[in-house]
């Protein structure tokens, strides 16, 4: 099918290129070119014009800033036996002669159709020669600037003319001028002032079907404007400054099915209006620049024709119960943009056939409860955009045909449970931006009731439920196993999407079953509150992998990752966890038994020195030679004992049967022992006699846990003077320093710590370091 079509398209081409080849004009003032259609570019006598044409179909003339135009000298473009669709001039000057000539002189010898159009000021006016001899001509198209005339017997040789379209500015219109057009049947003027008319303008057009006035400063009518239109089934009165109508202006039009009246000043329709338009089908009544208030009674009533009636934006306050009275035919009514802020219960009563109702963008505060009870086939009710706060049970039961329900941007508080439970349509219904929140109360048999039923318990199946912009706080489970195609609670101040317990769809529970058969497609839950609870995140990824629902979520998205792994794998990660420990626990076991050995000693090691500073008691044995006792007695011990920390012993070393040797004494002493050697001439005479200078010195300076007090200057040059200058600073002291017993104690309090077991420890180190690095 689309191949023959395809083959018949490029043959159809192929023939026109062919043909605009062909029959490509020549004429020393153009240059022909184009492929689909033939174009010449002209230039005569240094005016542009550009010819476009499709033989058989279209020619148009375009002419470039040319304000004079010798038409004799455009070329020949067809055969002179070419008929032609339509023939336009734009932006050309009036010729001096006919249009028949001018046509004659480029090759075409018919036309159905005729449009001049110049979007400048025109000079010159049009006359009865510029149409004669078109006799054949059927339409014509006059858009004009700066005409200010149509003479009378413009149109005398026109007796074809079905279609004229006038869009001149400020032409006067007489009577005469359309009355040789008997076969016409449109007529449209528009861009006009007709602020002056006369009454009979069109009473001899008794073929015209439709008629427009569009934009023509039409401000007043006389009652008798339209006698003799007596078949007019299409009447444009739009853009007008019309401010009031003659109750009997429509009388003659028994005929009239269409209405136009857009962008007029009306501010009171007249009673009656319509009463003798049994044909009427459509009325439009669109931005009325004034304030209308109310329309009369029983306007569109007893038309038993009428299907569609709009009455926009024309300020209505104030609607009769009966203006639809009898009219059952209708299909489309709209009220929108007014300010109706009542509907009368019986207004829709006999509109047994109305498909369509928009009520939106008015002032309505409550909905009487029978308003809707006689429209059974109604499909598409929309009440956006008005402050209904409240609809009870039965407003809706009667509307068994509903698909398609707008109440967004209401102040909605209350809907009763049953509002919807008659309807077995698949609905869409939008309640977004509403002040829903179902916790209080609800209107059941005319009484409120506090019960925290869902208004949609009974509602199943709907295409959409759009509850987006309202005020819940807790969600109704209902909204997820009713079967709902589309669901839209985002903008709510929902926490929790499944309520007390975790969301269960174990296989084969009841909610499964009802998911499978009937999934949600779409679930919009953007910006609510949600938490990072395992029910929420559980919900949506049941519905996103088990329902393949699309759940359209900007926070839960936002939760930790711990947290939503935690959720959807509860036990495996518990598993994971305990597994993790023990192996950790192991892998601490083994390495403690691999290095037991250096972990014991750096932990005694520790205690050593926690408990040497904290609370050991040291021994400290006293050294001196006889003569020095007194010294002893006197200064050292007195001081020592203030220091509980000290334990005392006195031991001098050349008193009677007290001949030791030092050197081996020292050996064999406790290393946490300290010895403080009172170091005096006689002592060094006591203890060395016999030992050389050099043996001494290095005696003192490998000594541990010794502490010399050195108490004399001693005899220059000798052996003690020499010991006293080479001394080694940190274990000895002068007699005569200044800070003797502060340094003295500090040296005491010190005086093993060079003495510690080195060894072991930098080994107890390196085999944490190990552990470490095995971390
Ligand atoms: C028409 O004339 C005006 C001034 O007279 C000039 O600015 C404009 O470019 C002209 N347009 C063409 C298409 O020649
Ligand atoms: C028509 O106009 C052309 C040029 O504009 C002029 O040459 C010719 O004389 C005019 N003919 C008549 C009959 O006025
Ligand atoms: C003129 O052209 C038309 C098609 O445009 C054609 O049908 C007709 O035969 C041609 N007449 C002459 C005399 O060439
Ligand atoms: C135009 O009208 C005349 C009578 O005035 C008639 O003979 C002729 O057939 C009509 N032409 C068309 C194309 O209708
Ligand atoms: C309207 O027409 C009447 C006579 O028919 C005339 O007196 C009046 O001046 C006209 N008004 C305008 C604005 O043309
Ligand atoms: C007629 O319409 C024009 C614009 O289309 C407007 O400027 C003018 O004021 C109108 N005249 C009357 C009398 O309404
Ligand atoms: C509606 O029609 C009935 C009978 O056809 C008639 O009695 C009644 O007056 C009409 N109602 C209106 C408001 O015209
Ligand atoms: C009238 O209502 C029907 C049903 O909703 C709709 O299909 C149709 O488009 C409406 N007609 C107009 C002109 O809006
Ligand atoms: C309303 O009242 C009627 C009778 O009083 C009762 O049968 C019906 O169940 C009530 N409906 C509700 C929703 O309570
Ligand atoms: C619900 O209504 C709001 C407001 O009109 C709209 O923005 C939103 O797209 C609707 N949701 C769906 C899923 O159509
Ligand atoms: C979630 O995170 C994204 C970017 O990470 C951020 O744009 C968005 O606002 C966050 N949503 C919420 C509800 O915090």
């Amino acid at each position: 099918m689309d191949r023959k079509f395809t083959h018949v398209l490029i043959a159809a081409l192929v023939v026109h290129i062919i043909s605009a080849r062909v029959m490509c004009p020549s004429n020393p003032n153009c240059v022909c070119g184009g492929t689909f259609s033939i174009e010449l570019n002209c230039n005569i006598d240094g005016r542009v014009v550009k010819i476009n044409l499709l033989p058989s179909t279209y020619l148009n003339i375009k002419c470039e800033n040319t304000t004079t135009l010798d038409y004799s000298q455009l070329p020949k473009c067809a055969n002179g036996t070419s008929t032609f669709k339509s023939v336009s001039f734009k932006d050309c000057p009036l010729p001096n002669s006919s249009f028949k000539d001018i046509l004659m002189h480029i090759g075409v010898s018919k036309t159905m159709s005729l449009i001049f159009q110049n979007a400048k000021e025109l000079s010159g006016y049009f006359d009865r020669k510029h149409f004669a001899g078109l006799q054949d001509l059927t339409k014509l198209l006059l858009s004009v600037n700066g005409v200010t005339h149509l003479p009378n017997n413009l149109f005398v040789d026109m007796h074809n003319l079905t279609w004229l379209n006038i869009r001149c500015n400020n032409i006067k219109l007489s009577e005469e001028l359309f009355k040789p057009l008997e076969r016409l049947e449109t007529l449209e003027i528009s861009h006009n002032q007709m602020t002056n008319m006369s009454s009979n303008l069109f009473s001899h057009l008794s073929l015209l079907r439709k008629l427009s006035l569009w934009q023509s400063n039409v401000t007043k009518v006389s009652k008798d404007f339209f006698s003799g239109v007596d078949v007019l089934e299409e009447l444009d009165l739009s853009s007008n400054g019309l401010n009031e109508l003659p109750s009997s202006i429509f009388k003659p039009l028994r005929k009239l099915k269409k209405l136009t009246l857009f962008s007029n000043k009306f501010s009171k329709l007249p009673q009656n209006l319509f009463s003798t338009n049994k044909r009427l089908e459509t009325v439009i009544v669109l931005n009325n620049d004034v304030k209308m208030k109310e329309l009369p009674k029983s306007l569109f009533g007893n038309l038993l024709n009428l299907k569609q009636v709009y009455i926009q934006r024309s300020g209505i306050e104030f609607v009769p119960y009966d203006i639809f009275t009898n009219s059952s035919l209708l299909t489309n009514i709209s009220l929108a943009f007014n300010d109706i802020e009542v509907m009368p219960e019986s207004t829709f009563n006999d509109q047994i056939n109305l498909l369509e109702l928009d009520l939106s963008h008015n002032s309505l505060r409550s909905l009487e409860p029978k308003l809707f009870s006689s429209l059974v086939r109604l499909e598409k009710l929309n009440l956006c955009y008005n402050s209904i706060e409240e609809v009870s049970g039965s407003t809706f039961s009667s509307l068994l045909s509903l698909i398609y329900l707008n109440m967004e941007h209401n102040n909605l508080k209350t809907i009763s449970s049953y509002l919807f439970s008659n309807n077995k349509q698949r609905m869409s219904i939008s309640l977004a931006y509403n002040e829903l929140d179902f916790q209080n109360k609800e209107l059941k048999n005319n009484s409120w009731t506090v019960e925290h039923v869902s208004p949609f318990a009974h509602t199943y199946n709907l295409r959409l439920l759009n509850l987006s912009h309202n005020k819940f706080r807790t969600i109704f489970e209902d909204w997820w196993i009713n079967g709902h195609e589309i669901i839209d609670i985002s903008n709510n101040y929902l926490e929790s999407l499944w309520e007390n317990k975790y969301f269960d769809v174990t296989e084969h529970s009841p909610i499964h079953e009802k998911l499978l058969s009937k999934p949600i497609k779409e679930l919009w839950i953007t910006h609510n509150p949600l938490n990072c609870r395992c029910n929420n995140l559980n919900f949506v990824n049941v519905f996103t992998n088990v329902f393949h629902t699309k759940v359209y979520e900007d926070t839960l998205i936002n939760c930790s990752f711990w947290r939503v792994e935690a959720c959807f794998y509860r036990i495996m990660t518990f598993v994971t966890y305990l597994i993790l420990f023990v192996i950790l626990i192991s892998m601490l076991s083994v390495t403690y038994y691999h290095y037991r050995i250096y972990i014991h000693l750096f932990i005694k090691h520790k205690l050593y020195f926690l408990q040497k500073d904290a609370e050991r008691v040291k021994n400290i044995t006293v050294k001196y030679s006889k003569n020095d006792e007194e010294f002893v007695l006197k200064e050292i011990l007195p001081e020592l004992k203030v220091h509980k920390k000290y334990n005392v012993e006195v031991k001098c070393i050349n008193c009677a049967n007290n001949k030791n040797n030092f050197l081996k004494q020292q050996r064999g002493t406790n290393h946490s022992n300290i010895v403080l050697v009172i170091f005096s001439p006689n002592y060094l005479t006591s203890v060395y006699s016999n030992v050389n200078i050099k043996k001494i010195r290095g005696a003192m300076l490998k000594s541990k846990n010794t502490v010399y007090v050195f108490t004399d200057d001693g005899p220059e040059n000798s052996i003690y003077a020499f010991l006293k200058e080479q001394r080694d600073q940190r274990s000895t002291i002068l007699r005569s320093d200044p800070n003797f017993w502060t340094v003295l104690i500090n040296m005491l309090s010190n005086g093993d710590r060079h003495s510690t077991i080195k060894m072991p420890l930098t080994s107890v180190k390196n085999g944490f370091l190990g552990i470490n690095e095995f971390f």
